[in-house]
């Protein structure tokens, strides 16, 4: 049975709403090798863009491959990764792919190990290392598979923030892109949540992928699209929600992805077959949905300082930028005018606050209404 609202893995087919404008523009990119950068808060939908954007393409058209490189700590973990997600997926036949991939790995012994989780039938280590291939020869492997087959690959990586935190990681972008940027037949779309992160790989003029490619900075999923989705799927469900209380629910949370399904899915539950949602209801959700990152937000507060405290109530309070003017220090002590900037790179590092331009707000709609209620004194 589908599910009415999903929340927390990537969505897809009925659970997922909206995006019509950053589709076609995924596909223009994908179908003319423009290389993509897509970055956003955590849990706004770029996974589940991305995916639905490959599903949309066909594989006569063009060969799309997807990799997640969360928890990649050293270059070469990347390339075993990334190296076995190309092979498996440009493979003609599933089943035979390690048989077309023999001339890349005959130096290698792969190890295959059956997974535990019934969704992914095996993993497969390869087990690349700077002994059997040089990083130049892993990097081309996508490229000699597309002109071998005469077709574009796409390569999607996922948590690309990652590549920031690994060692030497301003030399292993650099090798990344100076064999990316000549290939004819392969194009990247690399995405990945953590503003700082992404923001130091791509913003920043002195590192190897500033410019890289159509920078999309993904927005919020209109609340129009959210309403009909809200709409529909309560009526799927047998119950009725009008669309203005569909809209309030996007309010609630601040039309952040995960939280619009989580907190529907919530009102969804305290109602019954034939049910009216009512405010009282929507009221009760909210609760619930604090409750339910109760745990999560004391994890993310407990090791703060005082002055990090200060600094978040500061923003909740209203205020957004020149957290250096005195009378907002004194008001909210927070210390000292140079200590304003360490006060902001150590809160931008946890992803608690976002940065834009001179504006300064809370990454975290619903942690913020949780603060609120909680920590404010
Ligand atoms: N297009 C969509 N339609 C409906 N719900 C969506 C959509 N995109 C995202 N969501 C909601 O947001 C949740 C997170 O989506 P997804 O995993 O794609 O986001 P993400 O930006 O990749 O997150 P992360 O930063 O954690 O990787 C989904 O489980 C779903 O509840
Ligand atoms: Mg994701």
């Amino acid at each position: 049975m589908e599910r009415k609202f999903v929340f927390g893995v990537a969505v897809s087919g009925y659970n997922f709403t909206g995006r019509k404008a950053e589709t076609e523009r995924l596909l223009t990119d994908f179908r003319n090798g423009v290389n993509v950068i897509l970055m956003s808060p955590r849990r706004l939908g770029k996974t589940s863009l991305v995916r639905h954007v490959c599903g949309l393409v066909s594989p006569t058209e063009l060969i799309t491959v997807y990799v997640d490189i969360f928890g990649c700590k050293t270059e070469y973990e990347f390339y075993n990764k990334l190296a076995a997600a190309v092979l498996q997926q440009t493979a003609s036949r599933k089943e035979l792919w390690l048989e077309e991939a023999k001339d890349f790995i005959y130096r290698l012994s792969p190890k295959i190990s059956f997974s535990p989780d019934p969704n992914i039938q095996f993993s497969v280590s390869l087990g690349i290392s700077p002994k059997t291939h040089t990083p130049e020869e892993i990097l081309s492997l996508v490229e000699q598979i597309a002109e071998r087959k005469g077709k574009r690959i796409v390569v999607c990586i996922d948590e690309f923030q990652q590549i920031g935190e690994i060692a030497d990681s301003k030399q292993v972008q650099a090798r990344l892109r100076s064999v990316w940027q000549h290939q004819q037949r392969t194009s990247y779309c690399l995405f990945g949540s953590k503003h700082h992160l992404m923001g130091s790989i791509f913003l920043n003029r002195s590192m190897p992928f500033y410019q890289f490619g159509d920078l999309i900075v993904l927005d919020k999923i209109s609340t129009a699209d959210w309403t009909d989705y809200i709409v529909t799927h309560f009526a799927d469900g047998n119950r009725s929600i009008s669309p203005t209380l569909a809209a309030e629910i996007c309010t609630l949370v601040d039309n952040y992805s995960a939280y619009v399904q989580q907190l529907s899915w919530l009102v969804f539950t305290l109602t019954k077959e034939g049910d009216t949602v009512t405010r009282a209801h929507l009221q009760a959700a909210m609760n619930e949905l604090l409750a339910t990152n109760d745990i999560l937000f004391m994890q993310m507060v407990e090791p703060l300082s005082e002055y990090q405290m200060n600094f978040i109530r500061a923003i909740i309070d209203g205020i957004n930028d020149n957290f250096g003017r005195s009378q907002v220090r004194e008001k909210y002590r927070l210390g000292s005018y140079s200590n304003i900037n360490r006060l902001k790179k150590a809160l931008l590092e946890r992803d608690i606050i976002t940065v834009k331009g001179d504006e300064i707000t809370l990454t975290d709609p619903v942690f913020g209404k949780w603060f609120e209620r909680k920590m404010m004194v």
